[in-house]
């Protein structure tokens, strides 16, 4: 009897063992690999190639950063609006998507030092016979912008809350890919889009679209992290900096931002 006890006990403790190692091995596995999410609708930061793969400035950034310092990494699309609740409730590990540092962001997720800077611009289909000069021209038109944006809280704020802009007249879009593919449709759909200026300058790159004012917002962006997880934003920081002093920090502008 005493000693089937002990038999008993020592088969306990090393199946106890053994599943400890276990699991801990697949805590390290999965703790390897970085959820990087994004809105790939917003080049040249993040985009789809013509074989629907996301690539850009801000994915081939971040990738480097991480696999830099060992872990492996995931990029999944997600609407732009649902990036912080998707960090928060741990889906993913960091939010790579042109996000622009704010406070109310702040509040919220903690913010990587900036990596690129940005302001706001308007954008309108080429011979559609838009004619904006001034913000307050913009009343006369459909004004399109993206759900969750800081392009969307300038709408508004400057336009629709101070009553310049009818909301009626104040398209949100889940995309500014579709926001623009309306633009291009004309001015029935929508006859200005307000976009950062970067992503304005690439879209008007295809020569259907134009870029007629520019709205001084003194952006910049920064990845995110869950609140309090200052061991992979350090890691960020660290990489990000290391990243700039190399030539790969020029190429990857020449190659993003090149005209
Ligand atoms: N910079 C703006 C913001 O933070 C727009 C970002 C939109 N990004 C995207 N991937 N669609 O609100």
């Amino acid at each position: 009897m005493e000693n089937k006890n002990k038999i008993f006990s020592i088969v306990l403790v090393l199946a106890m063992v053994i599943g400890t190692v276990a699991l801990s091995g697949c805590t390290q596995e999965t703790k390897n690999k970085i959820i990087v999410g994004t809105s790939a609708d917003f080049p040249p930061f993040e985009y789809k190639a013509t074989n629907q793969t996301i690539i850009g400035f801000d994915i081939d950034l971040i990738k480097k950063i991480l696999t830099d310092q060992g872990y492996t990494v995931e990029v999944q699309d997600i609407g732009f609006d649902s990036l912080i609740p998707s960090l928060q409730t741990g889906k993913i590990d960091v939010i790579a998507a042109a996000m622009t540092i704010d406070d109310e962001r702040m509040l919220q997720v903690d913010f990587s030092n900036p990596y690129y800077d940005s302001n706001q611009t308007v954008l309108v289909k080429v011979g559609a016979g838009v004619n904006i000069t001034t913000i307050e021209d913009l009343k006369n038109y459909t004004v399109g912008a993206q759900t969750g944006t800081t392009g969307w809280d300038w709408v508004n704020d400057t336009l629709v809350a101070t009553g310049k802009l009818n909301s009626d007249n104040f398209r949100s879009y889940d995309l500014y890919t579709d926001a623009v593919a309306d633009l291009i449709i004309g001015p029935s759909r929508v006859g200005a889009v307000v976009i950062d200026s970067p992503v304005a300058q690439a879209f008007a790159k295809s020569g259907d679209v134009r870029i007629v004012l520019n709205i001084t917002t003194n952006e910049s962006y920064g990845f995110a992290v869950e609140k309090g997880n200052t061991e992979l934003l350090t890691k960020i920081n660290t990489g990000l900096s290391a990243v700039k002093a190399t030539t790969y920090w020029e190429d990857l502008i020449e190659q993003y931002f090149a005209t």
